[in-house]
């Protein structure tokens, strides 16, 4: 939430920071701005909406040249999306601006305080609070941004990242993190300062990872860390194993879609090298030893939204091979009513961003409790897999769009890992077991290649289908989270009320939900895999067509049997029963993404969203 940029180096500033929003808009686009320092004063510009709204605004009224700068891409908590609302802060002397990401919890009580003092705050946000503090703690921390930046830091409570300039020292940027995402890209005669690497990577691949409560300070030829306490940190150094295109459309014209096409790339990314030469499988970077592993009695996964619904896939398959209990946990839930957790729970948290709040909460709780902790993650470097013991990364590349695609199909890949791995080191499986579901895995890059070459028609069902209000989701089995995630793409991008439900569910409540002409999207099992779930699934589709719904199956190559019950079959190709998610899931997310543009929505950017979710 929110895109942060900061710059200093020999470059124009306002460049190098407005590119950098341009490749974090999908963090927040509900306001935007820039600041730079010219002439011993600070010259800021802002506005709500998207950044092309800033852009303009910057094209009538021209920013002063400089080479240090900063700028924000906003996703709004504390006051609506408004010019005035929108970051950079100032502080009311004009010395200090600021951006920030996250919330400041104890805004309003510095706020009264600010007040009492007669200050004017300009805007309803919690940030602004901070550029007055900044500006009224110089003259104690002796004009040193850094040090005035530490001993604000102190007195806030909550998360945030907060970037800022000064005007008595123009060649200086300074960030804090506490919470929320920050790295550091390190260049020749220049350095960054960015929510993602996204930001700067066309300039340098050469990133620093900041730890919790640290200060950065940056100039053009040097990069220095403290801590909160005021100790030199020694920088963690990573380089970043992507490039510039890899964040660009590559010809698509929509991140979603390129995204979607990349899937099978992202599939066979996620399982590489994963068998080491004694044809056992290896998981490098799973950093809790075998023994801990074979103690684990229970796991648990906690994740949220699309993340949520691959741990759900996974829950089929990890119980099967592993013969552990596996719960499910939505993250925003699971430290508020007291988990049953110890050291023999390995608590596995799921996420793309590796940012997201809520999950980062529930893996400190689950830490706090000394539970064994492993994070599922996309992107390097970020908060959750490196405060997780062990991690497992998808190696998906970056995923721009806001609605998840490859990484839900690489996390059911991590997460199978995981699961594979257990059952190798608990021996719950047989090496040949193991190494034919690995081999399943290794066909599924294939598979999914070949929904993507068959997917057209679906785009003419959902232009079909795009004026109905609703749209329901069914499934059985892996089938059932598959819905829940049809369901949940819909939603994000179609803006219309979608819900999915297992299966067997209907006839206990949903069933009432039918009327004539509903769409119900059935994601049938296979005939082979589950006759009884089947024939169970061709019974749920009887019963909501004598009520009227209109039926579009998601099934298999040659099932016929569904053939005169629905009203639009969507196939995919011939897999083993837990393998289906990585192929049913990729038609509905191009239904999704063709209703969203039939409907004329932003699909990467839909509404009140963004894309990595860092507050609780
Ligand atoms: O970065 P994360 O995987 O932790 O994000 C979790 C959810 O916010 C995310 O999956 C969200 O539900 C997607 N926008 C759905 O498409």
């Amino acid at each position: 939430m929110c895109g942060i940029v900061g710059y200093v180096g020999d470059k124009q500033a306002l460049e190098v920071v407005v590119s950098g929003l341009r490749r974090l808009e999908y963090r927040g686009y509900d306001s935007a701005g820039v600041a730079v320092i010219a002439d011993g004063r600070l010259d800021v510009r802002k506005k709500a909406g998207k950044l092309v709204n800033l852009e303009t605004l910057l094209g009538a009224d021209p920013l002063a040249e400089s080479t240090t700068g900063i700028g924000h891409t906003r996703w709004a908590t504390h006051g609506g999306p408004t010019d005035t609302n929108a970051h950079p802060h100032v502080s009311e002397d004009g010395t200090v601006a600021v951006i920030h990401n996250g919330i400041i919890e104890n805004f309003a009580e510095l706020r009264e305080q600010l007040t009492a003092d007669g200050v004017h705050l300009a805007s309803d946000t919690d940030t602004e609070v901070v550029a007055h503090l900044l500006a009224r703690t110089l003259p104690q921390a002796a004009g040193n941004l850094t040090e005035a930046m530490r001993l604000v830091c102190r007195e806030l409570q909550g998360a945030f990242t907060l970037v800022a300039i000064m005007t008595e020292d123009p060649d200086l940027v300074v960030g804090a993190r506490r919470n929320s995402p920050l790295v550091v890209g390190v260049g020749e005669g220049e350095n960054f300062l960015a929510s993602d690497v996204a930001a700067f990577v066309e300039h340098t691949r050469n990133a620093l990872e900041l730890g919790q409560d640290q200060i950065v300070t940056l100039t053009k030829d040097a990069v220095s860390i403290i801590d909160f306490d005021g100790h030199r940190v020694e920088p963690s150094p990573y380089s970043v194993d992507w490039d510039a295109s890899a964040a660009e459309k590559g010809g698509y014209d929509l991140f979603m879609l390129k995204e979607i096409a990349e899937q099978p790339k992202a599939v066979a990314d996620a399982l590489r090298g994963r068998i080491g030469r004694d044809g056992r499988l290896q998981l490098d970077e799973m950093r809790l030893d075998d023994a801990a592993l074979r103690s684990i009695t229970k796991v648990i996964v906690v994740a949220c939204g699309t993340a949520s619904h691959a741990g759900m896939v996974a829950k089929y398959a990890v119980e099967h091979w592993t013969r552990i209990p596996v719960e499910v946990e939505l993250a925003s839930e699971f430290r508020y009513r007291d988990p049953i957790v110890g050291p023999s729970t390995l608590v596995i948290a799921i996420s793309q961003s590796g940012e997201t709040m809520d999950t980062l909460m529930a893996l400190r709780h689950a830490a706090e409790q000394g539970a064994p902790t492993l994070a599922i993650c996309n992107t390097v470097g970020s908060t959750i897999p490196r405060e997780a013991d062990a991690v497992l990364y998808t190696y998906a590349g970056p995923e721009i769009a806001v609605a998840s695609t490859k990484a839900f199909l690489t996390q059911i890949i991590a997460a199978y890992l995981v699961g594979l791995y257990l059952a190798q080191v608990r021996g719950t499986m047989f090496a040949d077991e193991i190494g034919r579901i690995m081999a399943e895995l290794n066909d599924m890059p294939q598979k999914v290649d070949l929904v993507l070459d068959t997917v057209e028609p679906v785009r003419a069902i959902a232009r079909e289908l795009a004026g109905c209000s609703s749209v329901l989701f069914i499934g059985r089995h892996v089938g059932y989270p598959v819905a829940l995630e049809g369901a949940l793409k819909l939603k994000e991008l179609a803006y219309m009320h979608a819900e999915g439900f297992a299966a067997g569910e209907l006839k206990h409540g949903p069933i009432a939900l039918i009327e004539e002409g509903v769409p119900v999207v059935v994601i049938v099992p296979s005939p082979r895999g589950r006759a009884l779930l089947h024939d169970k699934l061709l019974s749920a589709i009887q019963e909501v067509r004598a009520r009227g719904a209109r039926i579009i199956a998601v099934a298999e190559e040659g099932d016929e049997r569904i053939t005169p019950f629905t009203d639009h079959v969507i196939r995919v190709p011939i897999v083993p029963t837990l393998m289906q998610p990585l192929v049913s899931t990729v038609p509905l997310q191009v239904f999704a993404c063709e209703m969203a543009t039939a409907k004329g929505h932003d699909v990467d950017q839909p509404r009140n969203l963004a894309k990595s979710v860092t507050v609780e």
